[in-house]
């Protein structure tokens, strides 16, 4: 399906951007998906969170990172004093899981992004934690490894972004865990004091 079918997602207001998520046919992984996997949290967030995209769980559930990562991800978070329920949104850049958890190809990342763009206009958060190598390089445009991208303030849209590590990477690497303890320091200090991307 062409691009089109996506783009007017941009003047969406939430109910009809989660209608055009949950009956969106512009890539492949509508053939593989069991839900589409939206994004969770209150619609007006200080924080946002961005992850990759569902994985198996997330894709029978219609709920990101309900997983093991998620369980970390929820620990980070009330590290912080924050909530899924009640402080964050959290959203992936794909709305469709990959099948076997695949990387995303650009196309789909492509057709898929004019969604997550909309909801960050519509949270309009005060900081984005982006979290793993693909979330990162997408929305920054970048090739750089996600420890070359951490320890600064980068902006997506307008709103400061700060790079993290998948917790899912860092289930497997508990050395990182101290790395990501800090980017949540500095994405606190951002949400709370403003500093400038
Ligand atoms: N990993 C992600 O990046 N997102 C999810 O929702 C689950 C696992």
């Amino acid at each position: 399906a062409p691009i089109a079918d996506v783009r007017p997602a941009l003047d969406l207001d939430w109910d009809a951007l989660q209608g055009a998520v949950a009956g969106c046919r512009a890539c492949g992984l509508c053939e593989t998906r069991h839900t589409t996997v939206f994004g969770v949290g209150p619609q007006r967030a200080d924080w946002m969170v961005i992850g990759e995209a569902p994985g198996e769980n997330e894709d029978l559930q219609g709920e990101p990172f309900v997983g093991q990562a998620g369980k970390l991800l929820d620990n980070m978070l009330r590290a912080i004093g924050l909530d899924r329920r009640s402080n964050v949104y959290i959203a992936n850049v794909l709305k469709c899981r990959p099948p076997g958890n695949r990387n995303p190809e650009p196309q789909e990342v492509a057709q898929c992004e004019p969604f997550l763009r909309r909801q960050v206009e519509l949270v309009q958060p005060r900081i984005i934690l982006a979290m793993g190598r693909f979330a990162v390089q997408s929305l920054l445009q970048s090739q750089e490894p996600v420890g070359k991208l951490r320890g600064r303030v980068h902006s997506y849209q307008g709103v400061p972004l700060v790079v993290t590590y998948h917790p899912a990477y860092l289930l497997r690497n508990l050395a990182d865990k101290a790395k990501a303890w800090s980017d949540l320091c500095l994405a606190l200090e951002v949400a709370e004091r403003g500093v400038q991307a």
